[in-house]
């Protein structure tokens, strides 16, 4: 019997069918993501519907192919994570289902994982934890600023008020008709445009770590509106690196006081909207100037994946953490 633990885990919160095995919460022996990007985009978003049918379709495929690249049998596998929320109702309950399925057929502890709590431990994947950490998470759903003081506990001391930082990319980018999701195309536009209009920027109440992002999104929509009905002509570019350069203040700004406040010793990003090349950037500039490393993960670990699942629930198993058969999806799962 070796020492390791080995946890495979599944991922179907949203429009990524994905299955992955991790070896001590740090090592991934196999990691296999199924994008339903293409069936979605003509509609502009992710259709739940259509998610939940696709991820039915996917699953064996995609647990078959992580199983095989993994080269592992079921023996050396000792706990299945599964998402269990927050996300799509039809979309979670597949992957939920078929962990239940898999836990019961092959005798395995089951272990629920917060969406989030994988987005986060998607960094231990390449670097280890330091305590007190916090995490900046900006997802197309999220928008949060987690404390840590240790692994498996989680202190939310900001989040959006209204729209998610990668919501909000969305719905600026649908304005510029840009294909769906909207976000990489924004920080593509705004690399080579000019900050040249000056949107605002939502600092709300002095010392509140929240967010804020429908003003910013409201503030670009007016602007476009506004120059249209005069004839004016504003370019795509200068719009998206406007917008982006509103975001990126407000995001890198609280996430230095509150490093600073709680005197963290480690910061790292998550989510997808962490892909973005000028939120990274901006991160890096602004905490080279400071003794608090940052860590930014690289671009495949940012977005959905069953390898963070897996990272994440890893801990949950080894602090004795179990789901029983009764777990259920939930879409509004609090991190705690
Ligand atoms: O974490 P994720 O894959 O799924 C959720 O859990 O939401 O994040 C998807 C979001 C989308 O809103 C997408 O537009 C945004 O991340 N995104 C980006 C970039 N790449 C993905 N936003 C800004 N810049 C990017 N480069
Ligand atoms: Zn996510």
């Amino acid at each position: 019997m070796s020492n390791d633990t080995i946890v495979l885990g599944i991922e179907t919160s949203c429009d990524e069918t994905a299955v992955a095995i991790v070896k001590n919460g740090k090592e991934i022996i196999s990691n296999v993501v199924a994008s339903q990007i293409e069936s979605h985009k003509r509609f502009g978003g992710v259709v739940p519907e259509i998610a939940s049918r696709h991820h039915v379709e996917q699953m064996t495929v995609v647990l078959e192919e992580a199983l095989e690249q993994s080269r592992l049998s079921w023996d050396d596998i000792d706990a299945i994570a599964v998402t269990e929320g927050p996300g799509l109702v039809g979309a979670l309950l597949v992957g939920v289902n078929t962990a239940k399925a898999l836990a019961f057929a092959k005798q395995k502890p089951l272990v629920g994982v917060h969406h989030i709590a994988g987005h986060i431990y998607a960094n231990r994947l390449e670097q280890e934890f330091k305590f007190p950490l916090l995490a900046l998470i900006v997802s197309g759903g999220h928008t949060e600023l987690v404390l840590m003081r240790e692994h498996g506990s989680y202190e939310v001391i900001g989040e959006t008020r209204d729209d998610a930082a990668g919501e909000a990319y969305d719905k600026v980018a649908r304005m510029l008709k840009l294909p769906y999701p909207g976000g990489p195309h924004i920080d593509r536009l705004a690399q080579n445009g000019e900050e040249s209009i000056d949107f605002p920027r939502a600092w709300l109440e002095d010392g509140s770590y929240d967010f804020s992002f429908s003003g910013l999104k409201s503030a670009v929509i007016n602007k476009i509106h506004n120059a249209k009905q005069r004839g004016e002509t504003l370019k795509d570019e200068d719009i998206a690196a406007s917008f982006q350069a509103s975001v990126i203040d407000v995001l890198t700004g609280k996430t230095l006081l509150a490093a600073e406040e709680y005197q963290v010793k480690q910061v790292i990003v998550a989510g997808g909207v962490a892909a973005n090349k000028g939120l990274r950037k901006a991160l890096v500039d602004k905490f080279a100037k400071t003794n608090i490393p940052l860590y930014v993960p690289p671009l495949k670990l940012c977005t959905d994946n069953a390898a963070m699942i897996a990272a994440a629930g890893t801990i949950n198993y080894q602090q004795g953490k179990r789901s029983g058969s009764d777990l259920n999806a939930n879409p509004s799962l609090v991190l705690q």
